[in-house]
């Protein structure tokens, strides 16, 4: 089975940005820890700050992966782009966030990926990819 992870903007700062929200782990450390918890999956980790690098990735794993959990972050709620491209694709998508982004911001409560995913899974800190793993299984 192959699934991919797609993070978006400034995900790469996970483990120094904003710890009271996020944490302190780094995704490297996490994703490591995730490769050994499920040997049986082919997991592959792509992140960008940049919407068409994210675009594109959907593109190059949607048409041939298992399964795709995605973290567009602030994209989440703007991307009009991105939520055409989970449309377009044949692989099933799971959007995950770290927070629960229905206790932040009201500009947070929106998501043009959730309409297009097959589902959600939100505010559990890193472990909300394990749980969009264990949804594929
Ligand atoms: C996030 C929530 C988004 O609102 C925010 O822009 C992020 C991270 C999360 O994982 O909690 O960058 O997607």
């Amino acid at each position: 089975m192959k699934i991919s992870i797609i993070n978006g903007p400034n995900l790469n700062l996970l483990g120094q940005r904003e710890p009271s929200i996020y944490g302190n782990q780094t995704f490297d450390h996490y994703f490591a820890d995730l490769k050994a918890k499920f040997p049986q999956i082919e997991l592959d980790y792509f992140q960008s700050n940049i919407e068409g690098d994210l675009i594109d990735q959907l593109h190059r794993v949607g048409f041939s992966f298992d399964g795709i959990i995605i973290n567009a972050a602030a994209y989440t709620h703007t991307s009009v782009g991105l939520g055409d491209a989970i449309k377009a694709i044949d692989t099933s998508v799971i959007e995950v966030h770290i927070s629960n982004t229905f206790a932040r911001e009201d500009f947070r409560h929106t998501s043009y990926i959730t309409p297009n995913a097959k589902g959600l899974i939100l505010g559990f800190g890193f472990d909300s990819y394990r749980l969009a793993i264990e949804s594929f299984l």
